[in-house]
This record gives C-alpha cells, structure tokens and sequence, in this order.
C-alpha cells in the first residue's frame, strides 16, 4: 500500500511538471504572439491570422495545461498534506497571481482579436517578463521550502 502510494506521488508529480511547462510556455507566446497582433492594421488579414494563433495557443495549450497543473497540484497537496505548510501558502499567493495574470492576458488577447489594442506595445513587452519572474518565485518556494 505504501509502494503504490509512493508512486502516485511520484507520477502525480511528472504530470504536475509536465504540464506546468506546457503552461509556462504558452504564458511566455502568448505577450509575444500579442506583440505581432498589435503591429497588424485593426481589421487586416495579418491581424486575423495573429487572432487565429492566439485563439489555437488558448485552445490547444493554455487552458488544458491552466486546468491539469491546478487539478495535479491540488491533488499533490493532499498527498503530502502541504495545505498546514508555510511554503505552500506562499506558492499558492504566487499561483494566484499567475491565475490572475494568464487570465488578464487572456483577456486582452480576445479583445485584440475583436480589432481593439487595450495595451500598448511597451506594456506587452513589460507583462512579458511576468510569467518568468513568478515562475522563478513559484520554483524557490517549492524546491527550497524556505518556510
Ligand atoms: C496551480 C496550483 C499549484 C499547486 C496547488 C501546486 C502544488 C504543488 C505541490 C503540493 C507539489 C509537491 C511538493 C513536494 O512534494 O514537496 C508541487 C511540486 C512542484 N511544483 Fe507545483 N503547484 C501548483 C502550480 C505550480 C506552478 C505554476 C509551478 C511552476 C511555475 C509549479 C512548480 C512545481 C515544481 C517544480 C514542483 C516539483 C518540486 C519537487 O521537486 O519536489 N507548481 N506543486
């Protein structure tokens, strides 16, 4: 029973990584992919086609992956009992915000699509850097435990 336990740990854990990195990745497209949305006339063929791919990037990898990171790393929480631990509170506040941020640029990218541009290009390249400085601030927290 211990063995089998064990290693549903270990496989819940290879998905969880796994599928963060799929998510990772589509946080750092997707300002990109907005970057060359905005540079489009509002209206042209180009800006359809940015709009086709920020749509697929959301479909295919974003929101699976949003779903099956939170649904295995809950379900990891529970299999240590993490939810009385320090730095587990702490990563759940860091989660949150990246939450929050994939779901801010998820909105602004379908009103991109619509033909409006509610940021400006300086903006996309500043939220660019987000995701890569919660992504270091999330993995010190889980790999260091430093409370
Ligand atoms: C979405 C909600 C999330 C929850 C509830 C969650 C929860 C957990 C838990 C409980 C563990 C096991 C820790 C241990 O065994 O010591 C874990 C492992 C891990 N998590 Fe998350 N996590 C979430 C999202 C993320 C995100 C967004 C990242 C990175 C950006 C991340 C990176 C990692 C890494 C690298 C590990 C492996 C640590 C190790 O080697 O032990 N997690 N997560």
């Amino acid at each position: 029973m211990q063995d089998i336990l064990a290693m549903t740990y270990l496989w819940l854990k290879a998905g969880h990584i796994i599928f963060m990195v799929f998510w990772m990745a589509g946080l750092f497209m997707l300002p990109r992919q907005m970057i060359y949305c905005h540079e489009a006339a509002a209206g042209s063929e180009e800006e359809a086609t940015w709009a086709k791919r920020m749509g697929l990037l959301r479909k295919i990898i974003l929101t699976p992956s949003l779903i099956v990171v939170w649904v295995l790393g809950l379900a990891l929480a529970m299999s240590i009992g993490a939810f009385d631990q320090g730095w587990f509170h702490a990563k759940l506040l860091f989660v949150l915000l990246l939450t929050g941020f994939h779901g801010f640029m998820v909105a602004k990218s379908k009103a991109m699509s619509r033909g409006d541009r509610p940021l400006s290009e300086k903006q996309l390249r500043l939220y660019g850097e987000v995701p890569g400085i919660l992504l270091a601030v999330i993995v010190v927290l889980v790999i260091v435990k430093p409370f």
